[in-house]
């Protein structure tokens, strides 16, 4: 338990808009600082942050308090976490009162799982970095792909035993639970049989965004047609594979500086772009986009670059997703790579100079890239053509500000060799019909 005086230096020493500013992008109006609040869906700012009252309020939903209530509710802590995580990041050594029977009682099964997460993490990580096998397995996987011990160990990156029980037998000596076990998904248990999920692969710990581990990617190093390259943790009760994005925690920062954010697909691309150097940068993980994970990217910034590898099959699959960014009203910009890589792969062979230049030269407005994707198809086709003005007219659609919308039509409109009052009559027969 935190004692009284650890709990009053807290409360003198944290600053609301810094506590705020981790999650939310502020900026400055007169004395207060104002955002897009994090508890609501909203496009024009309302929430406020008075770094004179230590305290925020939300006129859109109402939503009000101190830094305290403001972690407790943005990262559905309970008010003794909430406490300690303001205390780690001030760095404020925490004196201890001896826990009573009642909170030992109150220690929830989320925190039960969070602790054999953490060590799971801890004992791939060991593994990698001081068993023998784990270093002539692991991380010399690592350093042939290029990955530096700096961002290997950013990452938390592991090694799981090639063994039936490498973990198991670990977890269960330090006292952790078979059930815990069983229920962060690590080990499996079958008819009185228990065995670790992950065998034999490099790890790549997932971490939300307060950096706590709460699942776990875990690939192949040979290539086996019968096994997939990549094991994930399934669902628990701290890991919503739809609320999650693979390097949140480290990226939000540069995010929110940067505000904008590179959205890419694979553990391995994430890992790479921080090691050129780039950081603010998330992977949805071969999944589909889904609206929480744009929200998640949506607190920081309301700009998306969307890095797609060079495969049309893929892409034209993911275009869904996108039309999901713009419903959020926000900005998305698509950086096609050349054919047969990835991020990864292309942030290892050219120089970080190089990589910037090309991101930024690449970046091109969604609707545009769709277009010109789309017409490289119906090429000359009409039926073709004209199921193709549909297709982006409803992206268009999708896109909530009527400005940035007439701004599309005209653009698409040239791009197409199409009359404008073409394309708005199609809008307009869409809005009539859906709205
Ligand atoms: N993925 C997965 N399960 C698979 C294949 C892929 O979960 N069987 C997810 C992983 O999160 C992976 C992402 O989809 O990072 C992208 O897949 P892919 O491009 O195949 O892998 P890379 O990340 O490029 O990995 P590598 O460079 O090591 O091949
Ligand atoms: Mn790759």
């Amino acid at each position: 338990m935190i004692n009284n005086n650890t709990k009053q230096q807290i409360l003198e020493t944290v600053r609301i808009e810094e506590v705020v500013g981790d999650f939310v992008s502020l900026k400055k109006r007169g004395a207060n600082l104002l955002g897009n609040c994090p508890f609501h869906n909203e496009r024009t700012p309302s929430f406020t942050v008075s770094p004179v009252k230590g305290f925020y309020k939300c006129f859109g939903c109402g939503k009000a308090g101190d830094s305290i209530t403001f972690v407790m509710e943005h990262e559905h802590f309970t008010f003794p976490e909430a406490l300690r995580y303001l205390a780690k990041k001030y760095s404020i050594p925490i004196e201890e009162e001896a826990p009573t029977a009642e909170f030992i009682e109150q220690q929830t099964q989320r925190e039960n799982l969070f602790t054999v997460t953490a060590f799971a993490e801890k004992f791939y990580q060991d593994y990698l970095w001081e068993n023998e096998e784990g270093k002539a397995i692991g991380l010399s996987y690592f350093r042939e792909r290029g990955f530096t011990d700096d961002v290997i160990r950013r990452f938390n990156l592991g090694f799981a035993p090639d063994k039936w029980d490498g973990l198991v037998t670990a977890a269960e000596a330090a006292g952790h639970q078979q059930e815990l076990l069983e229920k962060t998904g690590l080990i499996i248990v079958q008819e009185n049989k228990k065995y670790d999920r992950f065998r034999g692969r490099v790890i790549f710990p997932i971490h939300n965004l307060t950096g706590r581990v709460v699942a776990f990617g875990a690939r192949i190093l040979k290539t086996d047609p019968k096994s997939p390259k990549y094991l994930n943790s399934p669902e628990t009760e701290i890991y919503y594979k739809s609320k999650n994005l693979y390097g949140i925690a480290q990226a939000r920062k540069s995010i929110a500086a940067f505000d904008s954010c590179y959205l890419v697909e694979g553990y391995t691309d994430v890992v790479s772009m921080h090691q050129a150097g780039i950081e603010n940068v998330v992977a949805s993980s071969g999944t589909a986009l889904t609206i929480e994970q744009i929200r998640l990217i949506g607190r920081y910034t309301r700009n998306i670059s969307v890095l797609y590898d060079g495969d049309p099959a893929g892409i034209k699959a993911s275009l869904r997703g996108i039309d999901l960014i713009l419903e959020e009203g926000m900005n998305v910009r698509v950086v096609l790579f050349p054919d047969g890589e990835d991020p990864d792969s292309y942030a290892k062979r050219v120089s970080t100079e190089e990589l910037k230049v090309f991101l930024k030269e690449q970046a091109v407005d969604f609707i545009t890239f769709k277009t010109k994707l789309l017409l490289s198809d119906a090429s000359g086709d009409p039926i073709k053509k004209a199921a193709l003005i549909r297709d982006i007219v409803e992206t268009i659609a999708k896109v909530p500000d009527a400005i940035t919308r007439s701004t599309y039509i005209k653009h698409t409109s040239d791009l197409m060799e199409m009359s404008e009052t073409v394309l708005i009559g199609e809008l307009n027969k869409i809005f009539t019909s859906t709205r």
